[in-house]
């Protein structure tokens, strides 16, 4: 059978992942789910008939859903279930103030998820993202590396960028790695970050490296203080679409990625961005990777918000 990946969510994050996934080709079928009649239904059938000219085969389905799991049986035996529900950002907003209202709409449709499509792996992308992928994890009761968050890939991804324009290099000739959280306390790591072999500490200055940091880290807020109606989606999407495929062909890819650590780092018993591999179950296992002292204890920093934070995520 042809593997099946399911979007749940169909806005702008939602609908251009499932366009991403349908264009990969790899799936034989991408269902995007809403709560919203018709949308779905609207936008599969338009990416469909994208399918002649962009040359795939993939079938997309679009499906209207309801809180007591009402058109959910069109997820059943998805490979994978991507969430993008919940409210984005207005500007001024951080994604914490997203947290009550998005935890009740990502807790009720990890619920269907548990009961619909029992074995999938799960690749959470609503904010706060952090404490969305713990709340997943319990809402589900799926094993702890079934349940993936994306922040890394995205945040590796402005970071390079940024790495990239302001050294006027190919993007593709730079290395940059960011972990901790998707929010405040988000650690990207300088020291292992390169341009075409060469560290980049020897290409920049530590003051030019710290703004693009900080830029890094204020990378959604830039794009949501632009659009002014809601946040990024493009990166976004190609992140949790790359993540979806790596786990469709278990690839065994080490992405910065939302997961369970166990020690890794001196971190435990909290969900946190972290360099892992990829494969058909999920996470297989966290990859450590050598660290300075302050890059260390900002990830320990970070371990500690998010772990005040997801205590009492399931209960809002
Ligand atoms: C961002 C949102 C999607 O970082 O979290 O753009």
């Amino acid at each position: 059978m042809g593997k099946k990946v399911t979007v749940v969510g169909a806005g702008f994050y939602g609908s251009t992942t499932a366009q991403r996934l349908a264009e990969y080709d790899i799936f034989e079928t991408v269902v995007l789910t809403d709560i919203i009649e018709g949308k779905p239904q609207g936008i599969a059938l338009d990416l469909g008939q994208s399918r002649a000219i962009e040359g795939f085969e993939t079938k997309i389905v679009g499906v209207s859903t309801g809180p007591n799991g009402e058109g959910y049986e069109a997820i059943a035996d998805s490979d994978v279930v991507v969430i993008t529900a919940g409210l984005p950002r207005k500007p001024g907003m951080s994604r914490m103030d997203l947290l009550g209202v998005n935890a009740k709409i990502v807790r009720q449709v990890s619920q269907n998820i548990a009961k619909y499509a029992p074995d999938a792996v799960i690749i959470v992308v609503s904010n706060p993202l952090d404490e969305m992928t713990a709340l997943t994890q319990i809402a589900t009761g799926f094993p702890k590396q079934r349940v993936i968050g994306q922040a890394g890939v995205l945040d590796t991804a402005r970071f390079t960028t940024f790495v990239a324009d302001a050294l006027g290099v190919p993007v593709r000739s730079v290395k940059t790695m960011t972990l901790g959280s998707h929010g405040e306390t988000m650690v990207p790591v300088p020291s292992q970050c390169t341009v075409d072999g060469k560290p980049l500490a020897e290409l920049m200055s530590a003051e030019k490296i710290d703004e693009l940091v900080t830029r890094t880290r204020n990378g959604g807020a830039e794009i949501v203080g632009l659009l002014k109606t809601g946040s990024a989606y493009y990166a976004p999407s190609a992140a949790a679409a790359r993540m979806a495929k790596a786990v469709a062909e278990d690839a065994g890819e080490v992405m910065p990625v939302c997961t369970w650590v166990s020690g890794e780092y001196g971190c435990s018993g909290v969900y946190l961005g972290v360099q892992a591999e990829i494969g058909a179950e999920g996470v297989r296992r966290v990859v450590e990777t050598p660290l300075t002292a302050a890059e260390s204890a900002a990830l320990r920093e970070a371990a500690e918000a998010v772990r005040s934070k997801q205590a009492d995520v399931f209960d809002l």
